[in-house]
């Protein structure tokens, strides 16, 4: 089997995007407080370097999910594995997500926390694949939008590996081989 590793966006690039989306988060919620909220495991290099780029009073919490289907495709089923800790009602919550792809796991965590009564719920994608779209569904705060390739880096895996790499990578793999 052979595969191949090929940068799609760089670190640089990650920097410079992630900057500029701290920005915008600082503007809309200038004089407020707000919770980030991080899908495990693919957002927490995100969350962490995007938690730095906000000059607003900040908090953390993390939720995870799983999605059934192959490794590289969703089956459309998603799961709480993880709850967040901190009550969100009355809060300004922004859910920090590695990628928008079919839009499944946003469409199920956005009821989960409305359940919650925030006073606003915003949503904030590093990357998103709007060809892949099967909900509709858009997020308020973008980095990058890719084409329908899989990727890995920067928290992002493929059965678990590469979340470490620094760049964000087309990964394919020719079965077979
Ligand atoms: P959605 O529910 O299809 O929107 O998918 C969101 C989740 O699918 C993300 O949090 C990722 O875990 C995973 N995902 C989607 N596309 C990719 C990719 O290109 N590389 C790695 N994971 C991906
Ligand atoms: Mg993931």
């Amino acid at each position: 089997m052979t595969s191949t590793m090929e940068v799609l966006i760089s670190r640089d690039q990650i920097a410079e995007a992630v900057a500029r989306m701290g920005q915008e988060i600082t503007r809309d919620f200038v004089g407020e407080s707000v919770v980030l909220v991080g899908v495990l495991k693919g957002a927490c290099l995100f969350l962490s370097d995007l938690a730095r780029q906000i000059e607003l009073d900040a908090t953390f919490d993390f939720i995870a999910v799983r999605s059934y289907g192959t490794r590289k495709e969703s089956a459309g089923e998603v799961q709480l594995i993880k709850d967040v800790t901190t009550p969100l009602e009355g809060k300004n919550v922004i859910l920090v997500e590695d990628i928008l792809d079919t839009g499944l796991t946003f469409t199920f965590l956005r009821k989960l926390l409305l359940a919650r009564k925030p006073s606003m719920l915003k949503f904030a994608a590093l990357l998103d694949k709007p060809s892949r779209r099967q909900m509709p569904v858009e997020a308020d705060y973008v980095g990058f939008k890719i084409p329908d390739k899989f990727v890995v880096g920067y928290g992002l895996d493929y059965a678990e590996r590469f979340r470490n790499l620094p760049d964000i990578c087309v990964f394919t793999e020719d079965e077979g081989k």
